[in-house]
């Protein structure tokens, strides 16, 4: 079993009823009580710079962006301070931080899946006031409920993610495939084919280790099956214990034991995959938007974007609803700031269109403002964000909840035993149903 940390979601000594775990999980929206601050103190350091705390930047942009505020920021300059690029250890961190009296991070660069269990905790500012909901229409409306609890909103998007399928579109056509695969079986065939006819060593490259991208790749593979790990029209009931679950799973193992995939994939992260298959090393890879920026450059020569094709991922056979998972990162500011409006006018900066659009064509980027997805600057340089845009009206939330840190360690558990062969696909979703269910049936 992985080791639970405790009181996760809540302030210590603080939980959710279960009627309020039932409408964080619903809407994401009305209902539980707002917990009360977890502490005093923190926020800026005193040093009368704005601390900026997000992820190392794979694609280098993050350095630009701040220099270029600094640059016109009349009052307050920013600070960059780098997180661990792994979400899940970035969470582990901040949640330490938190929970030690609030610390000086100012502003968090979020990913979509902590806004809810932060809020339920007391630890994010609530800017409801600031950014109303005649604002909150100008973004999309899949990241703005990431944000939204207990009918508040505790952020702003920043961009957006969906898994994506990337194929070697001038390998497939060396061996006689226009298209690219629509069903998993399909991909297996053509990938495994094309690899042996080009020399390439793998068909395919995924997220398979246990972390945070293997729970996205793994509700991939479930619902291209038609499962899901929690029932949409009741999410306080744990449904992945069905034989599409377990289907989805089987078509993610098979894919290793089939040799589609390497074995190594079991140990791949996102950090992986890029070398794999921008270093002509798979025909077919599951990635977010941004590697196809990183393709052609210094730092991956071999593989030029011309040679690349994006299409939506496969679904299983006789499957029709395509899905992929929907990703991305918000601005967060923390409850216990003492620069408030200058943390306010930075989000504002870094959300706004011109940022975004900067963003969308340096780093592939999917912006979270829909005006950008027809600007034609954007569609014409770099076509990922079209089809990218295609895969976000197909994207599905991982679970909605202010226990979700807990969940997603018994998946990243159970997904990466399948893909490493220790499990079967029916004991892994037998027992996600039960620690699952243990889990909800905890903040009743
Ligand atoms: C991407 C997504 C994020 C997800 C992570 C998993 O950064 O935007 O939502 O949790 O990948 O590795």
């Amino acid at each position: 079993m992985t080791e639970r940390n405790e009181g996760s979601g809540v302030a210590a000594g603080r939980k959710l009823s279960r009627r309020d775990f039932l409408k964080v999980g619903g809407a994401g929206i009305a209902g539980a009580a707002l917990l009360g601050s977890a502490g005093c103190g923190g926020g800026s350091s005193g040093s009368g710079d704005l601390i900026f705390a997000m992820g190392a930047d794979t694609t280098g942009t993050m350095p630009t962006l701040i220099d270029k505020f600094n640059k016109q920021s009349k009052g307050f300059k920013v600070t960059y301070r780098e997180m661990p690029t792994d979400t899940g250890a970035y969470f582990d961190k901040l949640r330490t931080q938190f929970q030690a009296g609030g610390g000086d991070i100012d502003v968090i660069g979020a990913d979509v899946i902590w806004p809810v269990q932060f809020a339920a905790s007391g630890w994010l500012l609530d800017v409801t006031d600031r950014f109303p909901k005649s604002k909150q229409s100008e973004f999309l409306p899949g990241p703005i409920q990431s944000l939204t609890f207990e009918d508040k909103i505790y952020g702003v998007p920043w961009y957006t993610d969906a898994g994506l399928l990337y194929y070697r579109a001038d390998l497939l056509e060396k061996s006689g495939f226009s298209e690219p695969p629509k069903t998993w079986p399909e991909l297996e065939e053509m990938g495994l084919k094309t690899a042996q006819d080009q020399g390439i060593d793998n068909a395919f490259v995924f997220q398979g280790d246990q972390y945070e991208g293997g729970v996205c790749n793994g509700c991939e593979y479930i619902w291209t099956h038609g499962g899901n790990v929690l029932d949409p029209a009741d999410p306080s009931k744990v449904v992945i214990d069905s034989p599409e679950a377990a289907a989805g799973l089987a078509t993610e193992q098979g894919i290793v034991e089939d040799g589609v995939a390497p074995q190594a994939v079991a140990t791949y992260t996102e950090t992986e995959t890029d070398p794999a298959f921008l270093g002509n090393k798979a025909v077919f890879a599951r990635n977010w938007p941004y590697m196809y920026s990183l393709a052609g450059t210094t730092d991956y020569p071999d593989v030029k974007p011309e040679q690349i094709g994006v299409a939506p991922l496969p679904l299983g056979e006789g499957q029709t609803q395509l899905a992929s998972a929907l990703g991305g990162w918000n601005m967060l500011i923390n409850a216990q700031t003492d620069m408030p409006d200058e943390a306010w006018e930075f989000v504002q900066w870094i959300t706004a269109e011109e940022q975004q659009k900067w963003r969308a064509l340096k780093a592939s980027l999917l912006p979270t403002r829909p005006t950008l997805y027809e600007d034609q600057e954007i569609r014409d340089t770099i076509p990922v964000i079209a089809l990218g845009e295609e895969a976000l009206k197909n994207a599905r939330s991982r679970p909605v909840s202010p226990y979700y840190s807990d969940m997603s360690l018994e998946m990243q558990e159970q997904f990466n035993a399948v893909v490493s062969g220790d499990t079967t696909p029916e004991d892994a979703v037998a027992s996600l149903q039960t620690s699952l269910e243990q889990i909800v049936e905890a903040g009743a």
